[in-house]
């Protein structure tokens, strides 16, 4: 295949400007706000320990696929894959429509997060004992969190606005930092609690008999979701990427600092939910119901940390979301033609309607489902179970099976100026193993209640995509 040129397209401006805009992406809401609660839900240290080995087999091999798929086309994700085999087109839809669907839920927690950096600031922490109710109370509210997500929504707009390096890149390389210094400290404040042992066992020791056909789906889904792959996001980024850069050390680089703030994470919130004597059953509102009790332990200063806590982690969720907003960006600027200014309030203003919609499932319109769940659930449910899952697939299937290996070796070793000594391991996994692990996790997944028929709804879609995208 040969290379595409592209030749005004937007670079970084550096290596450590990539790596922080590629961890930024990848360190998110998936990391501080959603593994702890699935590593909760899930039982544990089993969901733990299987999580790390398919981020280790299945979700770094897949990063570099990914990174060595959009560097080499030098497009975004529909042109990617329609640059190897318009066969695949389809693929690359996928890949805008996933991000799409995770905005229509994303803003919504990250709306959440930035309310309660003001509301840690006006008196959230002042009755420890009524945190969760206040959760609750806000969640379902049809108006205050409308507001804090459309306020969300257009911070994302205005950065993608402005282009990838000036924007993306800044916002990364500032915050990144804070947050992870933050998590440390966070971290040993929990574990230091009085009864947090409980909680360090239960993320620890695997109790295997909480493992079923879901939770490895739940695993797999969530590594692809943390790690931002299985869509067109790290097509994109790699798209971008200078011919001189590193490609295997780049992605083991983003999926040990992902995996790191996930697992810190966890190490927050576990022990303290066990200090506490709460439930792990928490749910979604786990990060925002027992961090501010910890943050109102602490006594005077503990609305600080809270703030600063909440301001980090919506700057992670920002440095995620962009991500996602520029993939569809991209997507109408590559291939629609747009210029970014429309693209951005295009699919912005788009983005505004359905998390809206997903807002309102919370409270109002909960009565309103769609296949048996609300319209958050939808989104969140079909990306993170079905959509990551079988993108990923796709970009090993495409990489292993329809590009020629020797080209694949040259990109990745920028043609052999880069020793990558696991080549071949690398590539017999992307072409082999990878796409028959996933299809083998995704039949249990799919035949274990709950949620059967959504799931086969989204295999449906798909298997339209594949139908119809041939033309596009
Ligand atoms: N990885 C992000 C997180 O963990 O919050 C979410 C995400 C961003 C997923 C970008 C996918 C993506 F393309």
């Amino acid at each position: 295949m040969e290379k595409s040129g592209n030749k005004k397209r937007e670079n970084w401006s550096s290596r450590i400007g990539f790596i922080f805009a590629a961890a930024g992406s990848a360190v998110g809401l998936g990391n501080i706000w959603r593994f702890p609660y699935l590593t909760a839900e899930n039982g544990g240290g089993a969901f733990i320990f299987i999580y790390l080995a398919f981020v280790l087999v299945i979700g770094l091999s897949t990063m570099l696929a990914e990174f060595t798929l959009g560097r080499r086309t030098r497009l975004g994700a529909v042109g990617a894959y329609k640059h190897v085999d318009r066969r695949w087109t389809f693929a690359g839809v996928l890949g805008v429509l996933s991000p799409f669907m995770i905005m229509g839920f994303y803003p919504v927690v990250g709306g959440w997060a930035t309310a309660y950096i003001f509301k840690s600031l006006t008196g959230l922490l002042s009755n420890p004992a009524a945190i969760g109710d206040a959760f609750g109370a806000f969640i379902t509210n049809p108006i205050e969190p409308v507001f804090w997500m459309v306020l969300y929504l257009a911070i994302n707009i205005i950065i993608v606005v402005k282009g990838v390096a000036s924007g993306i890149e800044k916002a990364g390389k500032i915050l990144m930092p804070v947050l992870f210094v933050l998590m440390i400290l966070i971290g040993i404040r929990s574990i230091t609690l009085e009864g947090a042992g409980a909680g360090l066992q239960f993320m620890f020791m695997p109790d295997w008999s909480k493992v079923h056909g879901s939770t490895f789906l739940a695993a797999l889904g969530q590594a692809f979701f943390s790690l931002s792959l299985g869509m067109g996001a790290m097509i994109t980024y790699g798209s971008y990427l200078d011919k001189q850069e590193n490609l295997p050390s780049s992605a083991l680089t983003v999926t040990i600092l992902d995996t790191s703030v996930a697992i810190l994470a966890a190490i927050s919130i576990i022990p303290a939910l066990f200090a506490f004597g709460m439930e792990p059953n928490q749910g979604p509102g786990l990060v925002f119901i027992v961090l501010p009790q910890l943050f109102a332990q602490l006594g005077g200063i503990g609305f600080l940390f809270s703030a600063i806590f909440f301001i980090a982690l919506m700057i992670a969720a920002l440095t995620s979301s962009v991500s996602l907003l520029e993939v569809c960006v991209a997507y109408l600027i590559d291939e629609r033609g747009i210029s970014r200014k429309k693209a951005v309030s295009l699919a912005g203003g788009s983005m505004v309607i359905t998390s809206l919609l997903s807002s309102l499932s919370l409270g109002v319109m909960s009565g309103f489902t769609i296949l048996g769940v609300g319209v958050f659930d939808f989104f969140d449910i079909l990306t993170d179970k079905i959509f990551l899952a079988i993108g990923g697939m796709l970009v090993c299937i495409v990489i292993g099976w329809f590009m020629n290996k020797e080209d694949i070796k040259d990109e990745l070793t920028n043609g052999g100026s880069v020793k990558f000594g696991l080549f071949d391991v690398w590539y017999n996994l992307v072409k082999y193993v990878i796409p028959i692990a996933i299809a083998i996790v995704a039949f249990f997944g799919i035949i274990s209640i709950p949620h059967t028929s959504l799931m086969i709804f989204g295999l449906a879609v798909i298997a339209v995509l594949a139908i119809f995208s041939k033309k596009l």
